[in-house]
């Protein structure tokens, strides 16, 4: 089938080069030029396991294409992708602007029937927003279809969530464009869920506000295992083998964040709230998330006692492990939290060190030290922001003997209690 997608970012490269993979042939718009000759080119510009080596591959058997021309990706396919920003206004709301702006693009370009399925995080019943708009800007007046049809990629994991998803949710206001969508769909083997646009819509703000929920109640609970001397791991162990509730997105850390849980969190209560239900439960999941930080600052705080002029190293600076994305990162706010206190700090990641340097500029202040092992040397405290499995491996001798005093406060549960206070370290972590 001949694709394209409109919004080349994390989702949109990914949802391409997916479909390219399966066989179809796509067109992945940008309105980036820069970005699309990099992509022509040979280059990418994210980093996400397995991507590149799909990107290359399917760009030389001549299947996925980059323009930044919307028309001749509409020109040259019959279902059309929206894949662009839908960023948070200052009150929580949805800036909608780019999806507005895309749809009016893809009508001007119109000439014969096409289905347009929206992929972005949208608020419920933007689909009929999206229609009218096409409607309102084709000239031509031809037949179309607004499909919905959420993206649930983990980033870190996007290629294999992509590959193997555990369901395809389609929202549609006909049945016109059913067949088609189950077939783009078919190579991933995976449950379709057909349903209306507007319920498509809420499954996606549903389920992400719904995992970030599990985020918080575990971190809630990690608060009254410190409280209590309770060990949070065993409890999430506990908890998920009951098959009702399931281990995944049980892991009590600093926080969540990244460009989705935060953002669909503070859109789903503003969307409640425009519809006249108060989502006070989604309130109080983003409050524990707030807090969750606090607390892992202040026990960096109340242990070192004073910051300004101590040296502390940050390992990890994505909001997650396996991506070099810092949107809205847990670790991002920690390294400016210590750094508002007079710490100075030196930070690794493994990918996102140039991302970072974005916002959180190299300085004096702000060392970036390329091999995680170096970065413990001469520092009062070392602490642990992302997940990645790497810093399992960390030589912790090494980093002993490195630093001034032995202290690592881990917001990731990555290491054992028991072993580090055998290898001599203070070792403060997050519910045990
Ligand atoms: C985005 C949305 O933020 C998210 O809500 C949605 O679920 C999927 O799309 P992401 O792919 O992570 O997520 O965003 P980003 O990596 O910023 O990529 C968006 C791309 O769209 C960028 O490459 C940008 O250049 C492009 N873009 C933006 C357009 O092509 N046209 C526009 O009008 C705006
Ligand atoms: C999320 C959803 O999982 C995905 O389905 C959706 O479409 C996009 O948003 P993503 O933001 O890429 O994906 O990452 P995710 O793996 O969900 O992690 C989000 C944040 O939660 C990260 O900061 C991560 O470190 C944190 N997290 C995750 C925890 O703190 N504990 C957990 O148990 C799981």
């Amino acid at each position: 089938m001949k694709l394209s997608i409109v919004g080349t970012g994390y989702v949109g490269l990914v949802t391409g080069t997916c479909f390219a993979e399966v066989g179809h042939r796509v067109i992945c718009v940008d309105n980036d030029a820069a970005k699309v000759k990099l992509l022509q080119t040979g280059g990418i510009p994210i980093y996400e396991p397995g991507l590149e080596e799909l990107v290359q591959k399917n760009t030389a058997a001549g299947r996925l294409l980059f323009t930044a021309n919307t028309a001749e990706g509409v020109a040259n396919s019959d279902v059309i992708f929206i894949a662009v920003p839908t960023p948070p206004h200052p009150d929580g709301s949805v800036d909608l602007s780019y999806i507005e702006k895309v749809a009016r693009d893809i009508a001007a370009a119109m000439t014969s029937y096409k289905i347009v399925v929206d992929k972005s995080t949208v608020p419920v019943k933007t689909g009929e927003k999206v229609a009218e708009t096409i409607k309102r800007y084709c000239k031509t007046k031809v037949e179309f279809d607004v499909v919905s049809n959420p993206e649930f990629l983990r980033e870190g994991f996007a290629v294999e969530d992509l590959m193997k998803p555990d369901r395809v949710v389609v929202g549609v206001a006909s049945q016109r464009p059913v067949a088609t969508m189950k077939q783009l769909y078919a190579p991933f083997e995976a449950p379709v869920v057909i349903t209306d646009i507007n319920s498509a819509e809420l499954i996606k703000h549903a389920s992400n506000s719904f995992l970030a929920l599990k985020i918080s109640y575990i971190n809630a609970v990690s608060a009254i295992c410190e409280l209590t001397g309770a060990n949070v791991i065993e409890v999430a162990q506990g908890m998920g083998l009951d098959a009702r509730i399931g281990r995944r997105f049980l892991d009590a850390s600093l926080g969540f964040g990244g460009s989705c849980f935060p953002k669909d969190l503070s859109a789903f209560v503003k969307i409640a709230e425009q519809v006249g239900y108060n989502f006070g439960l989604l309130r109080e999941v983003q409050r524990i998330n707030a807090d969750q930080m606090d607390r892992f600052v202040k026990k960096i705080n109340d242990t070192l006692w004073v910051l300004k002029d101590k040296t502390l190293g940050v390992l990890g600076l994505a909001f997650k492990q396996n991506t070099d994305d810092v949107r809205m990162s847990p670790a991002v706010e920690v390294c400016q939290r210590l750094l508002k206190e007079g710490a100075r700090l030196r930070v690794h990641d493994p990918k996102a060190m140039d991302k970072a340097k974005a916002v959180l500029p190299p300085s004096d202040n702000v060392v970036y030290v390329d091999d995680m092992n170096a970065v413990a040397e001469g520092c009062d405290a070392l602490v642990v922001a992302t997940e990645w499995e790497e810093f399992k491996r960390l030589d912790l001798q090494r980093a002993r003997q490195g630093m001034t005093h032995p202290i690592l406060f881990d917001g990731r549960n990555l290491f054992d209690p028991a072993e580090m206070a055998e290898l001599g370290f203070i070792y403060k972590s997050i519910g045990r």
